[in-house]
């Protein structure tokens, strides 16, 4: 019989083996000049930032002007809607006239990294959900735009098998393996401006007037906005601050003449006392300060009127400081990390969160950053030099 024939069988074999080798290189033709078809989950997660919306216009516009067919599926609220199978799909209309918008489009909320692996209140198990849905929708890759403890999350998903890359967003600018983070620059704008406009008014009434920055646990934007405006005292959670110190600043300015003195203050800051407490202790000080005060800037306050009799003002801009259209450095900053986020998706690199190091976009494994903080170096050569000119650090 000829299918018996011995070498009848060779012959289909190797015609068989050349159509292999055809279609896998055909296949991989395909996917080098970008026309495998891509599916893409995109969410923003935690607190927003003014240039999350550019930041998902450039890695759209990438996708769209290198691949030949892509979707992309937008996770709403961050990931609870990718717990929760919340999503759309996003035509590039969507990302039309966005790059001066701020906020973003599919919306965020935080859902804390340390509850991620505990079931929500009907027995959910939120990883696996999100991996379901991850596959459901037989994703090649979720961007992942966010800050810290979203990273940490990112990080777990990538852990657990999926295709991820993150993009740094806060005005924090406190992810480790990056020098910035988009929403950074824009939020130093609005923090200077506000300690702008307390200067002329400050110098009307000799008052001693105290602008509480945002920032979290770091200092970097107090650090920026306050030697963008000219403050004459700057407190960092970085620097611990004595009281006598900040108090003699003051009487300094005073006793030269200078009508009034103004302090740019972290809502991180912390005093020498509360910083040598134990992490225990200082939680507890800590939340019965917050009983009689609203923030730090306000102890501090009362504190500098008991010691010095001067009278002293608070302002505290709070998220106004994360609101409005990103500045054109965030414009372009975002730009430029959602271009390279579509380069690795289309060259299939995955795990990475996009960084700008000396002023370079590179990616850097997400397994190197997540988890780690990145604050202000009491030696950092800007606190140095504002030191030199006479800027008091409190410390
Ligand atoms: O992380 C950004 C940030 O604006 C911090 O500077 C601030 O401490 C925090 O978010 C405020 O969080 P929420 O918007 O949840 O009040």
């Amino acid at each position: 019989m000829r299918g018996q024939n011995p070498v009848h069988q060779m012959n289909k074999m190797q015609t068989f083996c050349s159509f292999a080798i055809i279609f896998v290189g055909f296949l991989f033709i395909c996917k080098k000049k970008g026309y495998a078809m891509k599916r893409i989950g995109l969410l923003t997660s935690g607190g927003d930032c003014q240039a999350l919306n550019a930041t998902m216009r450039g890695v759209v516009k990438g996708l769209t002007n290198n691949l030949k067919e892509v979707e992309i599926y937008g996770f709403i609220e961050g990931y609870k809607g990718m717990i929760y199978g919340n999503y759309r799909l996003l035509t590039s209309e969507d990302f039309s006239g966005i790059l001066t918008r701020g906020g973003t489009i599919i919306g965020s909320s935080r859902q804390p990294f340390k509850l991620m692996r505990v079931p929500d209140e009907n027995g959910l198990d939120k990883v696996e959900a999100m991996k379901q849905n991850y596959y459901k929708l037989r994703l090649d890759c979720v961007v992942i735009l966010g800050g810290n403890g979203t990273q940490k999350t990112a990080n777990l998903l990538r852990e657990e098998g999926l295709n991820v890359i993150h993009l740094p967003k806060t005005i924090d600018n406190d992810i480790w393996g990056t020098d910035l983070t988009f929403g950074y620059q824009s939020a130093i704008d609005i923090a200077t401006t506000a300690i702008d406009q307390i200067h002329t008014t400050a110098s009307s009434h000799g008052r001693v007037f105290i602008v509480e920055v945002m920032g979290h646990k770091v200092g970097w934007l107090t650090l920026s906005a306050g030697l963008a405006s000219g403050a004459d005292v700057i407190l960092l959670p970085e620097i611990p601050y004595d009281l006598d110190k900040v108090c003699a600043a003051i009487e300094k300015r005073h006793s030269r003449g200078k009508k009034f003195t103004i302090l740019a203050v972290a809502e991180g800051a912390i005093s020498k006392e509360m910083a040598e407490l134990k992490k225990k202790d200082r939680k507890k000080a800590m939340e019965k300060m917050l009983e009689k005060y609203p923030s730090v800037s306000y102890k501090l306050a009362a504190d500098i009127t008991e010691r010095t009799g001067s009278e002293v003002r608070v302002t505290v801009p709070g998220h106004v400081q994360r609101g409005g259209s990103p500045d054109p450095f965030d414009r372009v900053l975002s730009t430029k990390l959602g271009a390279y986020a579509a380069q690795l998706i289309v060259n299939d690199e995955y795990g990475y969160m996009v960084a700008t190091v000396n002023n370079q976009i590179v990616k850097v494994p997400l397994e190197e950053s997540a988890g780690q903080l990145k604050g202000v170096d009491p030696n950092d050569q800007t606190v140095q030099l504002a030191k030199y000119i006479g800027i008091s650090f409190g410390d």
